[in-house]
C-alpha cells in the first residue's frame, strides 16, 4: 500500500493563471489591497466568516497571517491563494485550501471569500475550478471538502457550478459569527466529472 506512506515533497504553491482570474500565494506587498478591500466588505463578509480578531486588518497581524501560511506550506498542510481578475490584476478575494490530511484521507478544505465589490461576476466560482487539477493532479489529493451555511445561497450555487457533490449536514459544524451553526457539507473526489 505505497500510497498510504505517500509524502509529497515541499510544493510551493504555483501561480494558477486563466482567462478570468490569476491564483497566486500572498506576500507583505498584497497589505494595502487586502487591507483595504477586507476592510470595505467588512459587513459583507462578516455573517459568512470566524470572527475577525479585533486587530485582524492589521499589518503586524498580516505579518501574523503570512508566517502560518508560510508553515502551512513548509509542513504541505495548507496552501492559501489570493484571487486577482485577469486583465487589471485587481485584487478580489482569497481562496484557502487547509487541512490536508494524507495517509488513508488524502484530503482537503476549501475556504473562500469576495471583496463585495467584485462579488457576482463569476469570479470565485472560477478560482475554485481553476485550484482543482492543483488539488488532484499536483498534489494528487483524493478529495476537496467545503461546507456552507444552508442559507448560503451563492455558496451553494458556486460549489454546484465548480462540480462538488452536497454529502451531508453538520450540526453546529463551525463557530461562524460568534455563534456554532450547521453547515452543509460538500465534495468533489478525484475521479468525478470536472466542469
Ligand atoms: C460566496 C462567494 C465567495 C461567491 O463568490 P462570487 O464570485 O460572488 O461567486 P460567483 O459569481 O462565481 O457565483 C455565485 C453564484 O451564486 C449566485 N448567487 C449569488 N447570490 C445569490 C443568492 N442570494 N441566491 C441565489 N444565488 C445567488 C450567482 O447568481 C451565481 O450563480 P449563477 O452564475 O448561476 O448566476 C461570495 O459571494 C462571498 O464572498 N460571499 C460572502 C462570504 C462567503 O459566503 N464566503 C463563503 C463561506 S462558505
Amino acid at each position: 500500500m505505497e500510497f498510504l506512506r505517500s509524502v509529497v515533497p515541499f510544493q510551493p504553491a504555483p501561480v494558477i493563471s486563466t482567462d478570468t482570474v490569476i491564483l497566486r500565494s500572498p506576500g507583505m506587498a498584497d497589505y494595502a489591497a487586502w487591507s483595504e478591500l477586507r476592510g470595505a466588505s467588512r459587513s459583507f463578509l462578516m455573517p459568512w466568516e470566524p470572527v475577525w480578531p479585533i486587530d485582524d486588518l492589521t499589518k503586524p497581524a498580516f505579518r501574523r497571517r503570512l508566517r502560518r501560511y508560510q508553515r502551512e506550506m513548509q509542513e504541505a498542510t495548507g496552501y492559501p491563494f489570493l484571487v486577482f481578475r485577469t486583465g487589471d490584476l485587481n485584487l478580489v478575494g482569497g481562496l484557502t485550501l487547509s487541512h490536508i490530511v494524507r495517509g488513508v484521507t488524502q484530503s482537503c478544505s476549501l475556504g473562500y471569500w469576495m471583496g463585495e465589490r467584485y462579488a457576482g461576476k463569476g469570479l470565485m466560482t472560477a478560482a475554485v475550478k481553476a485550484v482543482i487539477p492543483f488539488v488532484f493532479d499536483t498534489l494528487k489529493l483524493h478529495r476537496l471538502e467545503a461546507a456552507c451555511l444552508p442559507h448560503n445561497s451563492a455558496s451553494i450555487r458556486l460549489l454546484e457550478k465548480a462540480g462538488f457533490t452536497r454529502e451531508g449536514y453538520a450540526r453546529r459544524y463551525l463557530n461562524i459569527d460568534g455563534r456554532w451553526q450547521d453547515h452543509l457539507l460538500f465534495a468533489i473526489v478525484s475521479d468525478d466529472p470536472r466542469p
